[in-house]
């Protein structure tokens, strides 16, 4: 039986991060030069029900059996011996290798959980559907942080522009996939700095609970940016996206998820030249994005990499 291998892409937010969380729609496209990939061989050498995980990247070697169950690659491979309804499991070899770095907003998290059932599917001889890639997906998510939105793993999955709405019980959102009338170009800047999302995402729920109306209305206020936003894109209007961009950092720097760090960087893709700017994900460290000229990224990025950020890519944004 030949190995399968299947990849999915990083992700940034767009606008609308956090918010999302609470009901508010949120704008991410899929970050193509970063992925995550699953490559899974059959070992005939080995008893049925002989699973084995490499994951060098994170210096992981272990059977599955060893593996907690609450581990998020089991929990990703176990849900697609549930979906598939597999009996008997032929033995195996599960890789998994990633370019998207680990903590810093770029979705690696759900990029290796698609990665994964969508390659184990497959080799069972059962490929899901996207929907229900990105299902077992999500319940991966609640893992790693327990209130997902559900738009890491939608973006993923279908690696195109969505307008994601999360529904009220939190279960797969309602996704638009809109469209974009004129590519766009953005620049990520890497703060160096790791910051799991579970954190920034039960910060800011510590914080609502605790200020109530104030966060309601930095969420509402994010809501209606990611409208406009969303209008902007169909129209094709990229001028009034960079104001958009930095009237939304200035929301989630009220929640209390920048850093200096972030803000540093986001001050000098502006001062360089950059229409907008804005942290993008769990914030607190992770990664910014810059919505830059075609002609003047890679002179951008030289200044954020001079302003310390530890990596850039430069993407384009289109349908
Ligand atoms: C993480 O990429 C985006 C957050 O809004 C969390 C979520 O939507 O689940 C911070």
């Amino acid at each position: 039986m030949p190995a399968i291998s299947a990849s999915a892409p990083g992700k940034v937010i767009l606008f609308g991060e956090h918010a999302v969380v609470y009901g508010q729609p949120a704008i991410a496209v899929p970050v193509n030069q970063v992925r995550a990939r699953a490559i899974v061989s059959a070992r005939p050498d080995r008893p049925r029900g002989w699973v084995s995980l490499q994951a060098p990247d994170i210096g992981l070697e272990s059977s599955l059996e060893e593996l907690p169950a609450d581990n998020p690659l089991s929990l990703a491979i176990s849900g697609v011996f549930k979906a598939t309804n597999i009996s008997r499991i032929p033995a195996m070899v599960i890789r998994i290798t990633s370019t998207i770095p680990i903590a810093a907003g770029l979705g690696s998290g759900a990029a290796v959980s698609v990665a994964i059932i969508r390659a184990l599917s497959e080799f069972l001889g059962q490929p899901l559907p996207d929907e229900q890639v990105s299902i077992l997906a999500y319940e991966v998510e609640k893992l790693h942080h327990g209130t997902p939105s559900g738009i890491d793993n939608t973006v993923i999955t279908y690696e195109k522009p969505v307008y994601y709405v999360r529904t009220p019980e939190g279960e797969a959102g309602q996704v638009d996939r809109f469209n974009v009338a004129k590519p766009f170009t953005i620049l990520i800047g890497d703060s160096g700095v790791p910051s799991p999302t579970a954190v920034t995402v039960g910060d800011v729920r510590s914080a609502w609970q605790e200020k109530g109306i104030l966060y309601e209305r930095l969420f509402a206020s994010t809501g209606a940016i990611v409208n406009q936003a969303r209008g902007a894109i169909e129209n094709g209007d990229i001028a009034a996206l960079g104001p958009l961009m930095d009237e939304n950092q200035d929301l989630l720097v009220k929640m209390g998820v920048s850093s200096a760090e972030l803000d540093h960087l986001v001050r000098a893709a502006r001062q360089a030249g950059a229409y907008g700017a804005k942290l993008s994900g769990g914030g607190r460290g992770g990664n910014m994005i810059a919505l830059v000229p075609r002609e003047t990224a890679e002179q951008i990025a030289d200044a954020l990499i001079s302003a310390g950020a530890t990596n850039t890519i430069v993407t384009e944004v289109k349908n």
